[in-house]
């Protein structure tokens, strides 16, 4: 077999064997396929799709790249969520620790910044120290220890997806259905978690635009995850303005710390409280929707949330003092509020232009090896359908570099459309 017969194949609309993928995605993680025939690859993939039957085939591949996790003999049920990526989607750092005070633990295989959305592991790194390569026996039996893990694709797990996300980052080949679909299940497949509650964003900032496409990836993995035996349920979030206030590494995770201490934005708790609602359901752990919300309500009063999520940082090797003192956190060197140009109700709050914008100013990648700067990024402080008076702040943005902090003023301003008549807010979940 030839690598490039099979980029030509899929170049030409053609339907891919099981034998095709499994050499691709090899000889790929042993580096006998080169980054720009990977690249190649994954365009094609992108423009002529794959049928359901390539996608499964493609994530049990993924998952089957390194050693894949079972964690029978470790917990008696280990749920994940995991979301399809979004702007100011910061909706792990609180929900993992909420879910594991309830007693339901929780082991999550995340991923880096992707395209315009922002990644897990890159806002953990904004905490000097934490550690994000765990080993197989690591994750077990930190599983085990503490009930609750967040780590990213090692050397030992899914280091197919790990090598192939990156590449995707930065050729133009996220936006693609079978390739989040393989992607975000294979890591759960490999993970070894029994049950999955998956967070498919919708709209402007989100990589599915539309209902029915999000309907569709939704179903997709469902399916694979049905499949490799896994209890997974899914939920369409919206996605067309940043969800809370912050977007950029460090900024999320302080939202994210004021949160779990009872502060934080209205839509980022409920959609926190929602989330981890889900998986106490599907964990067993509930037995009721509003059983389920108030056990989540009462974790984050009592501040076990917030303790769980300190030990999920000092047990990962990261330094406790950036949490119980955040303003340690990266900070920029310029930091300038933005006035609103007009009065009016807030039409749009343009997810996917924040997003690059915060991308320009260095929260994301343009090149695979590309440092991220933690200490960048923006707050936006309305939502749709909030009134404004023209010269109240309108976003702060954080910036290191004069220039990349203009370009993204620009951006940031476009983003922004107001109107004269009232605007509805936009909903939390579509379904
Ligand atoms: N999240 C992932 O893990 N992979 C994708 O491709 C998109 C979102």
């Amino acid at each position: 077999m030839r690598i490039v017969d099979i980029i030509i194949k899929k170049r030409d609309h053609k339907e891919l064997t099981k034998e095709e993928i499994d050499f691709f995605v090899e000889g790929f993680v042993k580096n006998e396929i080169q980054d720009y025939q990977a690249a190649s690859w994954a365009m094609a993939v992108l423009l002529n799709g794959m049928t359901p039957r390539e996608t499964t085939d493609l994530t049990l591949a993924i998952a089957h790249s390194g050693d894949t996790l079972d964690l029978s003999d470790v917990v008696d049920i280990a749920i994940d969520k995991h979301s399809s990526g979004g702007v100011g989607d910061k909706t792990t750092l609180a929900v993992l620790p909420v879910v594991a005070a309830c007693g339901l633990p929780v082991g999550k295989m995340s991923g880096r910044g992707l395209g315009f959305s922002g990644g897990t592991l890159d806002k953990m790194e904004s905490i000097p120290g934490f550690r994000v390569d765990l080993t197989a026996e690591e994750f077990k039996k930190q599983l085990h220890d503490v009930g609750m893990v967040l780590s990213g694709q090692s050397a030992d797990l899914a280091p197919a997806d790990g090598k192939l996300y990156a590449l995707r980052d930065v050729t133009g080949t996220v936006k693609s259905m079978p390739l989040i679909a393989s992607s975000i299940m294979s890591k759960k497949i490999a993970s070894g978690v029994q049950a999955i509650v998956l967070d498919v964003k919708l709209g402007l900032g989100a990589f599915m635009e539309t209902l029915e496409e999000a309907r569709e990836l939704a179903k997709r993995m469902v399916a694979i995850g049905e499949l490799a035996g896994r209890k997974t349920v899914a939920v369409l979030s919206d996605m067309n303005q940043p969800l809370g206030y912050a977007v950029g590494n460090s900024l999320e995770v302080l939202e994210a710390i004021d949160t779990l201490q009872g502060g934080g934005p209205d839509d980022f708790i409920e959609h926190c409280l929602h989330v981890s609602a889900q998986m106490l359901l599907l964990g067993k752990r509930a037995e009721k929707m509003a059983e389920a919300r108030s056990m989540c309500e009462a974790a984050i009063a009592d501040g076990s949330a917030f303790e769980k999520f300190r030990e999920l940082i000092s047990v990962q090797g990261g330094n406790l003092s950036y949490i119980d003192d955040p303003s340690k956190l990266p900070k920029a060197k310029l930091i300038e509020t933005v006035a609103a140009p007009r009065s009016g109700s807030l039409l749009q709050v343009h997810a996917r232009l924040v997003g690059e914008a915060t991308v320009t100013l260095g929260a994301g990648r343009s090149k695979k090896d590309d440092a991220i700067d933690h200490a960048v990024g923006v707050i936006i402080h309305h939502k749709v359908g909030d009134i404004i008076n023209g010269g109240e702040p309108l976003f702060t943005i954080h910036a290191n570099d004069a220039e990349l902090l203009t370009q993204a003023r620009e951006t940031i301003l476009k983003a922004h459309l107001f109107s004269d008549d009232p605007v509805a807010p936009l909903p939390l979940f579509y379904e």
